[in-house]
């Protein structure tokens, strides 16, 4: 079964990762991680959890095509990262060496049910848009085996507990748009899953109306949506689920 979802993955994401422009200016990443951070639309309170990455031990899960490998590094954190398509390793490798922090950031190609280092291995780990593509049972022991005692990790994921979000993803066309494969994304009962071996563990459902962002094409957040967002989230927890993302927080 697990072999099944790897080769259609795989091919997925390699057939994405070949069809990318490779040139140079394209592959310029500028800013660091905390910059990224501080405006990108779903990273609502990783900076603030994750801290001062200098000189920290960071492992990235299914790094794609190493954006956020190479802003890690920019931030000065010694980056291990890992994908299970070769094809976007190679790419992110590329951009490594092309924005000159290759030597700070190693990359390997593996699946996140059966990472392929030693135990409390990193200070911090991060991942975008990963968890939903892993199988919860085999890859939350494994988080928890690779982050040190005291460690913390970050993820931003997409949630599938609202039906027209979910119809509009199975459906409808809208700007960079991913190719449909074998992920789920989270309902509250993944999540717990990712949690539970934790000492801590927080959860925080973000994009209600502002998911509009995503969908009009907008990378920045609009203030006006997200206040409103914050109001209605606050008075009516009910509506959490609904969101188009989630912020996981986790401390070993
Ligand atoms: C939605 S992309 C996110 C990539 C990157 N984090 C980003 O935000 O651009 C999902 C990535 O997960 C990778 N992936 C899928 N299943 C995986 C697995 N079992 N183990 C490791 N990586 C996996 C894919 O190859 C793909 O690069």
């Amino acid at each position: 079964m697990l072999d099944h979802t790897y080769r259609v993955e795989r091919d997925k994401w390699d057939a994405l990762a070949a069809h990318k422009e490779l040139s140079d200016s394209k592959l310029t990443v500028k800013g660091d991680f905390h910059d990224y951070a501080a405006h990108a639309a779903t990273m609502t309170g990783v900076n603030e959890f994750l801290g001062d990455l200098a000189g920290r031990q960071v492992l990235e899960l299914g790094c794609g095509l190493g954006e956020i490998s190479v802003l890690l590094a920019k931030s000065g954190a010694c980056v291990t990262a890992f994908d299970l398509s070769p094809a976007s390793v190679a790419f992110a490798k590329r951009r490594a060496e092309l924005n000159q922090v290759a030597e700070r950031v190693h990359l390997a190609a593996a699946a996140g049910e059966a990472m392929p280092f030693a135990d409390h291995s990193f200070d911090l780990i991060f991942g975008k848009a990963i968890l939903h593509h892993l199988d919860a049972g085999l890859g939350a022991p494994e988080l928890y085996r690779v982050l040190k005692p005291g460690g913390r990790a970050a993820f931003v994921e997409p949630m599938g507990m609202n039906p027209f979000l979910r119809f509009a993803r199975a459906y409808l066309p809208y700007p960079n748009k991913n190719p449909r494969g074998a992920d789920r994304p989270l309902h509250y009962e993944d999540i717990r899953l990712w949690g539970c071996q934790f000492q801590e563990f927080h959860q925080r459902e973000i994009q209600l109306l502002s998911m509009l962002e995503r969908g009009l094409g907008f990378k920045r957040r609009l203030k006006g949506l997200r206040r409103l967002d914050d109001l209605l989230l606050r008075r009516v927890p009910y509506l959490r689920r609904y969101c188009r993302y989630v912020v996981l927080t986790l401390r070993k």
